[in-house]
């Protein structure tokens, strides 16, 4: 493979630079150590209704953040072999926080729901048209194929619908529901800190299509919006009756925001999360 490579120096002002020091900052939380002994004294006394939300929202990001970590690595693959150094740097820590994602949900359903579970059965058609075909197909697609048009399906699929989509109104949903009241606190702080690592992985997305449209003309944004259409029927079962009103302008927000053409204006952008 030719050498793309820089010959010497990191862009330090680039985008992808500046996030990757702030997973270093801020990406560094352990799920080990969370304190779940309030959680585990509050599910006791949780109504069933609850109980049901709990394990319905747990059992999405569970296997949700093991999708998306199994799936992270074509994309890292794509970006790195075009020479991007800083992006992949980034991704490096996007990867990591994915991995811990997935390790705070194993956590909390071994120490705090405790009986084993079959989780897909709170997967509906919706959600599992996204999680077991759209995101494994698009993203494995970029082992043969690292055409701009490839990774903008890839991006638009993973940052877009997966995590600002799907992933914030999880924590939208959780707010709803346990936001006032006190109850799983280790759960609430999880989901806190999960939110903040996402934030930043929306905004690389958000800066990837941009970058492509940039360098490729404007009939990446159709790719985008045709992609975000095909997917959009899936959307409501994936997120769920309760979230079902936010979908639409979340996806007319981030298509303004990427139209725009400049992500830097929204700093950690979709770092807005509406937890
Ligand atoms: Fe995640
Ligand atoms: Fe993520």
């Amino acid at each position: 493979m030719e050498d793309q490579k820089k010959p010497f120096g990191l862009d330090t002002t680039s985008l992808p630079f500046r996030l990757y020091q702030k997973s270093k900052q801020h990406g560094l939380w352990d799920p080990e150590t969370i304190d779940f002994s309030k959680d585990r004294a509050d599910w006791a006394t949780l109504t069933q209704t609850e109980r049901q939300q709990v394990l319905e929202l747990v059992s999405m990001f569970y296997f949700g953040e093991q999708s998306v970590t199994d799936e992270l690595l074509p994309l890292i693959y794509a970006v790195d072999k075009e020479g991007r150094t800083e992006e992949t740097m980034y991704l490096a820590t996007f990867l990591f926080e994915e991995v811990k994602h997935l390790e705070f949900f194993s956590r909390f359903l071994a120490e705090v729901v405790g009986t084993p579970l079959n989780l897909q059965q709170y997967h509906s058609k919706g959600y599992q048209q996204i999680f077991y075909k759209e995101l494994p197909t698009a993203m494995q697609r970029l082992l043969t194929d690292q055409s701009p048009e490839a990774i903008a399906v890839a991006s638009t699929t993973y940052h877009l619908l997966v995590e600002d989509i799907v992933g914030e109104i999880g924590f939208w949903f959780f707010g709803q529901v346990f936001g006032n009241k006190g109850k799983m606190p280790g759960l609430a702080e999880g989901f806190r800190n999960i939110a903040r690592d996402e934030g930043r992985h929306i905004a690389y997305g958000t800066f990837l299509i941009q970058r492509l449209m940039k360098e490729h003309g404007d009939h990446i944004f159709i790719v985008v919006k045709n992609r975000m259409a095909e997917l959009l029927p899936y959307c409501s079962g994936a997120v769920g009756p309760h979230g079902s009103h936010l979908i639409i302008p979340r996806m007319n927000r981030r298509l303004q925001i990427l139209s725009r053409g400049c992500t830097n204006q929204e700093g950690e952008a979709g770092g807005d999360s509406i937890i």
